[in-house]
């Protein structure tokens, strides 16, 4: 009797443990997909590599940096046209902000968003193999702006693999 309360009582405990672990874990693991092309948040994304910063003027007033796995990298590195799959990239973005300590220099300040691309050639062949997805505070952004990334890609950077970023010299 005794240890069946004590195997009861451990049982409890175990599954009190795995919901905080379960609460605890971060965005990039919540496993949110994007609408339409189900893409989620890539794991230790924001350990990769910087391919380039950029800005937006008004009315966004960004702040951005593009980064990509090690594919990605490795794609850039060689010149490879159209990028292999398994290539992401990711583009995060702040509101930018005079910096505290110097005001003459921008800061990131709140964090906008976080958008990724995903290559597949196949699983997104009607959409030149890439996949993309949109992050707000972690949550996938709606259906209606997932219809418009590829559009705008395609208008503009057909040319280079619907990609914008060229690797900051
Ligand atoms: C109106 C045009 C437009 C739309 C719509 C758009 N993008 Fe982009 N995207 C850009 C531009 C311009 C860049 C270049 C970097 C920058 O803006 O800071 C870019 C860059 C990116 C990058 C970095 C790789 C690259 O191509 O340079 C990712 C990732 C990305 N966009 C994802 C998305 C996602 C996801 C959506 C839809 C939710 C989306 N984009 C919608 C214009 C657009």
């Amino acid at each position: 009797m005794k240890s069946m309360w004590l195997s009861l009582a451990a049982a409890a405990i175990a599954s009190l443990i795995f919901a905080k672990m379960l609460a605890a874990r971060s965005d990039a693991d919540t496993g949110a997909a994007s609408p339409i092309f189900g893409v989620t948040i890539p794991e230790g994304y924001r350990q990769w590599q910087m391919i380039a910063p950029s800005q937006l003027g008004e009315p966004f007033d960004e702040l951005r940096a593009i980064l990509g796995n090690d594919m990605a990298i490795k794609a850039y590195g060689g010149k490879t046209l159209p990028f292999p799959d398994g290539t992401v990239l990711a583009k995060l973005a702040w509101k930018r902000i005079p910096a505290s300590d110097f005001p003459a220099a921008i800061a990131p300040g709140v964090a906008t968003s976080i958008q990724f691309m995903v290559k597949d050639s196949k699983g997104y062949a009607a959409t030149g193999g890439w996949g993309f997805g949109k992050f707000v505070d972690g949550k996938p952004a709606d259906e209606a702006e997932h219809r418009a990334c590829f559009a705008c890609h395609e208008a503009h950077v057909k040319a280079h693999d619907f990609v914008f970023t060229r690797f900051a010299p």
